[in-house]
């Protein structure tokens, strides 16, 4: 039997009467790469909460490389990566001491992580004064710096919530680059997006989100065979109807 790198059966998440995520099942085989699609609000950063244990489901059930993240969380996270979308960095650090922190917590020693912070850095093109803050950060550095908090202890599955949002194109292609190299190597990948293009160009495996219910899930090649384009079959599974014209322009 092949465990399966993520298992959500009938997850809900309500807040108060809001229904966020509605009775989702989900399964990905390991080395997949899913981009959750959905509009503003259609659940997908919550679903992503879910998945690394920030948020706790209010029925169902999270498996993360088999093991219930409701019964061992820890163990579940000492093998993924997140980036979350509002990045919970520290921001009274500077960049290094936080990856040194971050480290710590996963139990590296001082030596590796600090190797693995310069390389990171470097690849990303990360360089901070010595002595600036996190609070400091532009908003770039501070997504290359959450994503090099992700990456610190190798992961085996990488969730990554908007990682393109507020990114310039150079910056977005070095981290494309990182995510497709890290899926050659076999790491699972999942990132939510509301843009089509994004998920288009980098994500075989595609999951439509709206108003916290799965609307579509395939392969990018299964899912343009349901309609002309993604963008058709996106507007048509998550009702694009225009909602009239501003009265006074
Ligand atoms: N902590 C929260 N408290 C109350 N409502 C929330 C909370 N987080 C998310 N929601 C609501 O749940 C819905 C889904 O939000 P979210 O998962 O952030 O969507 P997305 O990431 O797709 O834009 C929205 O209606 C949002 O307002
Ligand atoms: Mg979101």
């Amino acid at each position: 039997m092949t465990t399966f790198a993520l298992e959500l059966d009938a997850v809900t998440k309500r807040f108060g009467d809001r229904v966020a995520v509605d009775d989702l099942t989900l399964r990905l085989e390991p080395g997949t790469f899913l981009g959750l699609l959905g509009r503003n609000g259609a659940g997908k950063s919550t679903t992503l909460k879910m998945m690394t244990g920030l948020v706790r489901p209010t029925a169902g059930r999270v498996l993360v490389l088999g093991i219930d993240m409701a019964k061992d969380p820890i163990a579940v996270k000492r093998q993924i990566g997140a980036m979350p979308e509002d990045m919970a960095l520290m921001e009274l650090l500077t960049g290094p001491q936080y990856l040194r922190f971050v480290g710590r917590m996963h139990g590296l020693d001082e030596a590796l992580i600090a190797q693995r912070q310069e390389e990171l850095f470097a690849i990303l093109d990360l360089a901070p004064g010595p002595r600036t803050l996190v609070a400091d950060f532009s908003f770039g550095m501070k997504k290359k710096l959450a994503l090099s908090a992700a990456l610190l202890h190798g992961p085996r599955i990488l969730f990554l919530d908007e990682p393109f949002e507020g990114i310039d194109p150079v910056t977005s292609r070095t981290i494309k680059e990182i995510l497709l190299t890290l899926q050659r190597r076999g790491v699972t990948l999942i990132l939510t997006s509301h843009i089509l293009e994004v998920v288009e160009k980098l994500c075989p495996l595609i999951a439509i989100l709206d108003d916290g219910r799965l609307k579509g899930f395939g392969t990018l090649e299964t899912l343009r065979q349901r309609g002309e384009s993604l963008e058709a079959l996106f507007v048509d599974l998550v009702g694009g109807e225009r909602k009239g014209e501003l009265s006074w322009l």
